[in-house]
């Protein structure tokens, strides 16, 4: 071990995520069997520049693997984006004598961690955590897995009561920006159609698809739509629906926050445990200022600035796919 860290501060930022707690776990109890003490930073950004800084022991982490949402709490600090509210935070580090940082989180962590470490040089790693898996850097992120399969069984009972009333469901689902969570669970559940922001489509299509169908006799007609997609969403294209086929049998569900709870899936806390492990050794290595990440099942190592310049890319296989089979 090349460095001096002794003493590791742990935040969750941003959206929970299924799994956030098994990354928690890994971290804590890796970084002491390192000899390393750890302090919990409750809250996110906010919590760190509030002082709402504890010590944390292995004891803290058990039992806490297989619950969502985040022992550490968290939030999405507005007050951390400003000059002052960074300086603050700055000053806490300093006050508990942290002298490294593990950030658990999506985009925005990223965000403010790119720029609070170029003003305040103080060794960082961060780990994927968003059900969005809208980063650069990694091929999947905390929580994907777990918030993709709440979508697919949640899709299978909308459809079990869509055939028994032959209804047509236009079903919104979380996702930002990105169209993972629409993708992942609509070619998994056998969509009729799925509208997800990186691929332009047009309304006109969407229905004329919905009326070859019901030509043909296909009364049950399952459409997933990422929350921003390039329609507006899941109700701009029910009430495009409603309008264009006012006597077709339809309904509009938006699975919502549900898509962030529950007990993390297998693949989910295998990812954090190996992220989190990866994290600690990866600072005692002396690395900084990167995001873990898991590319081809190895650890991959990306700076904060790369992660948050793009979204992953959805490629045009993957959009051809989605046309034929759900055609
Ligand atoms: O980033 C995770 C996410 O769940 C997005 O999919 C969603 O757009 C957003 O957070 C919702 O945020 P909030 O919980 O603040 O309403």
């Amino acid at each position: 071990m090349t460095n001096n860290i002794k003493k590791l501060g742990l935040l969750t930022s941003g959206g929970d995520s299924p799994g956030m707690n098994a990354a928690i776990r890994a971290v804590v109890r890796t970084a002491i069997y390192n000899d390393l003490q750890v302090f919990g930073i409750y809250r996110g950004y906010q919590g760190m520049i509030e002082g709402e800084i504890t010590p944390m022991q292995t004891t803290d982490v058990a039992n806490i693997m297989q619950r969502g949402g985040t022992i550490l709490k968290t939030a999405r600090s507005k007050d951390f984006m400003t000059d002052e509210g960074m300086k603050k935070a700055y000053e806490q580090v300093r006050q508990h004598s942290i002298d490294a940082l593990v950030l658990i989180g999506g985009d925005g962590t990223f965000r403010g961690a790119n720029k609070f470490f170029e003003r305040y040089n103080i060794p960082a790693v961060g780990i994927p955590g968003t059900i969005d898996k809208d980063l650069l850097g990694t091929d999947t992120t905390i929580g994907f897995d777990t918030a993709a399969n709440t979508a697919v069984e949640a899709i299978d009972k909308i459809r079990d009561t869509a055939e028994a009333h032959d209804r047509l469901f236009v079903v919104e689902v979380m996702g930002r920006d990105a169209g993972f969570i629409a993708l992942h669970s609509g070619l998994a559940s056998g969509a009729e159609d799925i509208l997800i922001p990186e691929q332009k489509r047009d309304i006109e299509d969407v229905l004329c698809r919905i009326d070859k169908d019901e030509r043909r006799k296909k009364h049950v007609h399952i459409i997933v739509v990422s929350e921003h997609d390039e329609l507006g969403g899941g109700q701009k294209v029910f009430d495009s629906i409603k309008t264009r086929f006012p006597d077709l049998d339809t309904r509009l569900c938006i699975l919502g926050h549900i898509q962030r709870g529950g007990s993390p899936s297998c693949a989910d806390r295998v990812l954090a445990g190996r992220l989190g492990y990866g994290a600690v050794m990866a600072l005692l290595q002396g690395k900084t200022q990167v995001m873990l990440g898991m590319i081809n099942g190895a650890i991959a190592y990306t700076p904060f600035s790369n992660v948050i310049k793009s979204e992953p890319p959805i490629s045009d296989d993957m959009l051809q796919m989605i046309r034929v089979l759900s055609s």
